[in-house]
């Protein structure tokens, strides 16, 4: 489908970090005096666009081939499963859940399938076994098409769970176990692409320098959306529209290098923690891969040049207007360590008018005559003000609708204002050593070969005592 771009652009409004709405927001001249290290940490991430792992900058223009691929394995699939299972964790399965839950029905596998049109969706992101087991009660794995997702083609919890499922393909199916599964990993390293030659599974590549959490516009995203039914050259054409949008060195002109630079003057006056409330539930789940690329590629303690840091802002999710009973007392009245963005969207996809009734109650009764949309954005608006009134820098991004290239522009914009703000804070943006320790460490206690350093590192590591248990 085209969008009308213009029509469909989304908009940064960050009047209320600004000190003409909250006493300790910035000034135009905040801006300038920073003129040196905005303009350095935009050539930085131009310089490196497409080069080492920032090859995702390239993603909305160099997969012509590998779409038409997959539009054609995700038409096979959808006409002949009945169930689509992703198997991956963390950067492999946040996108794929973020982007199904923004544009699928809000119901999907509940729908009848000549409404869905496609397979019923999961996307096993953990190793609780109660939770495997409970999928295995729900699919027919006769009639599943799993798609097993890691860059790194090691990691224990998806391979854990392939174990698992190809063993009971093959007990089940035999030599066709395989064409049950699809694999989306690296090309060059990793145990699953060994794996893949050897059964001779349909495989995708993550390319190089795409790195987990920035991996959704890749085979990683695209496939299972497009089993899902989702547009992705729509989603692709989003993301492209944004990255124009932030070619400009001027931050006032570029949305992606101004959230960053708000962010990153933000964590200077100590917010250290960053909240995203989407009022949307299909938004829901963008909170969650958001959480990932901020907390992920911002968390260091090592600066470039190798020195000593502990630098990072907190992300934390919440859904508007639900956590507005939650978590907004604490937003408004709590600490000064927060930025809030909210992400509104203009035009819901659905319109529900409330009914009539309660006449003799005239506290309900104003409600009557109103939309649940005309609700949605009221408390949208009045929490932005509560919490403004209360002095808390916080901005608004807003969709238009929310659809593939709202979607896609959103990606980007996450992931370039993500980069900036790396550049800014002088980090490496695109490792993950705090996670590797953890992966190491399981492989060292699970007696994976060559960890056995890592295993004796474990056990002199100091142990419990039983007095702090009780
Ligand atoms: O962003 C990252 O690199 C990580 O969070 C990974 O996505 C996560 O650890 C899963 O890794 P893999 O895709 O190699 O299984």
């Amino acid at each position: 489908m085209r969008y009308n771009k213009k029509e469909m652009k989304i908009r940064l409004d960050y009047n209320n970090m600004m000190s003409t709405a909250v006493a300790d927001g910035f000034t135009d001249k905040d801006f300038s005096s920073r003129l040196g290290e905005i303009t350095n940490a935009f050539e930085a991430v131009k310089a490196g666009r497409g080069k080492n792992m920032m090859g995702w900058t390239d993603l909305p223009y160099n997969q012509t081939e590998v779409i038409e691929d997959i539009l054609a394995t995700a038409k096979y699939v959808r006409k002949n499963f009945e169930y689509f299972v992703v198997l991956g964790i963390g950067g492999s399965a946040l996108g794929p859940i973020a982007a199904f839950q923004a544009i699928c029905h809000l119901h999907y596998n509940d729908l009848p399938k000549r409404k869905r049109k496609g397979p019923k969706f999961y996307v096993e992101d953990n190793v609780d076994p109660e939770r495997m087991a409970a999928l295995l009660d729900v699919i027919d794995v006769e009639k599943t098409m799993f798609n097993v997702i890691t860059k790194s083609g090691s990691t224990s919890e998806t391979m854990t769970q392939y174990l698992i499922i190809n063993d009971i393909l093959t007990s089940k199916l035999g030599d066709k176990a395989k064409d049950h599964i699809i694999a989306t990993t690296s090309k060059a390293t990793g145990n699953l692409i060994k794996i893949a030659q050897k059964e001779g599974y349909k495989t995708f590549y993550i390319p190089d320098g795409v790195g987990g959490r920035f991996s959704e516009l890749c085979p990683v995203g695209l496939f299972p959306a497009a089993v899902n039914g989702i547009d992705i050259k729509a989603l692709i054409g989003g993301a492209k529209y944004m990255d124009e949008q932030c070619q400009s060195a001027n931050v006032k002109k570029n949305p992606a290098l101004m959230a960053g630079t708000l962010q990153y003057m933000a964590m200077q006056k100590g917010k250290n923690i960053s909240v995203m409330m989407p009022y949307a539930d299909g938004l829901k789940f963008i909170a969650d891969w958001y959480c990932q690329l901020w907390g992920e590629s911002l968390g260091k303690n090592k600066n470039l040049d190798g020195t000593a840091c502990n630098k990072g802002q907190t992300p934390v999710k919440a859904l508007g207007v639900t956590d507005q009973h939650s978590q907004v007392q604490l937003y408004a009245e709590g600490p000064f360590d927060k930025v809030i963005t909210f992400i509104g969207v203009d035009e819901y996809r659905s319109e529900v008018k409330i009914a009539n009734g309660c006449e003799e109650f005239p506290n309900v009764n104003f409600l009557c005559g109103h939309t649940m949309n005309e609700l949605i954005q009221a408390e949208r608006k009045a929490t932005e003000y509560a919490i403004t009134k209360a002095g808390k820098m916080n901005h608004t991004i807003m969709l238009p609708q929310l659809n593939e290239f709202t979607l896609g522009q959103l990606l980007m914009f996450f992931m370039l204002k993500t980069a900036y703000t790396g550049a800014l804070l002088g980090i490496d943006t695109f490792n993950q050593p705090g996670v590797e320790e953890g992966k190491n460490a399981t492989y060292a206690l699970l007696g994976r070969p060559g960890y056995d350093e890592k295993r004796a590192e474990l056990a002199n590591a100091p142990q419990k005592q039983n007095k702090y248990i009780i």
